[in-house]
């Protein structure tokens, strides 16, 4: 028997004042679309804010519903608007984060586990590493160098080959 490691490298940030003018404005966006998140169930507001190779923004909320799990996370609905109107257009980084009635928006949340495996399908797809920039309304901020470092051990199209 071995026992094996796998360590997560990640940068933190006081706030948003010490990122790069580039990731602040991410950031920035991805905290201003939180406003139009559809979450009348949970209360919990999700703003995801994606830069491309090409410069362009794609945003996305999360978009719940009366059958709860057909309600989709932010970044997933990002995603979908990616892909369908920047076809092929890697995302260089995305910026996530949110606000609610019941919750105090001062640190980061972390993509739940699907999103996390749907992240690490389009950084394959798109054959770019995309940095994941994590931060509440205000606080300390993650940066994640690659989507892939959320998921160890993650399921991926090799195994169908
Ligand atoms: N949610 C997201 O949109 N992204 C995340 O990273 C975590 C959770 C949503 C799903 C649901 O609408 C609400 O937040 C509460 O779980």
């Amino acid at each position: 028997m071995m026992e094996k490691k796998n360590s997560l490298v990640y940068e933190e940030y006081n706030d948003i004042t010490e990122l790069d003018a580039a990731d602040a404005a991410l950031l920035q966006q991805a905290r201003d679309i939180t406003k139009q998140a559809y979450a009348p169930y949970s209360q919990f507001q999700v703003g995801a804010a994606a830069l491309l190779n090409n410069g362009q923004l794609v945003l996305g909320t999360n978009q719940e519903n009366a059958s709860y799990p057909v309600g989709t996370c932010a970044e997933r609905v990002l995603l979908g608007t990616a892909a369908n109107q920047f076809l092929d257009i890697p995302i260089s980084a995305m910026a996530i984060s949110y606000q609610g009635a019941k919750v105090i928006s001062d640190h980061p949340i972390s993509p739940c586990g699907m999103c996390r495996q749907a992240l690490v399908e389009y950084e394959s797809r798109m054959k770019q590493p995309m940095r994941l920039i994590l931060g509440g309304m205000e606080g300390h901020i993650y940066i994640i160098r690659t989507a892939a470092d959320l998921l160890p051990f993650a399921f991926t199209s090799t195994e169908l080959k």
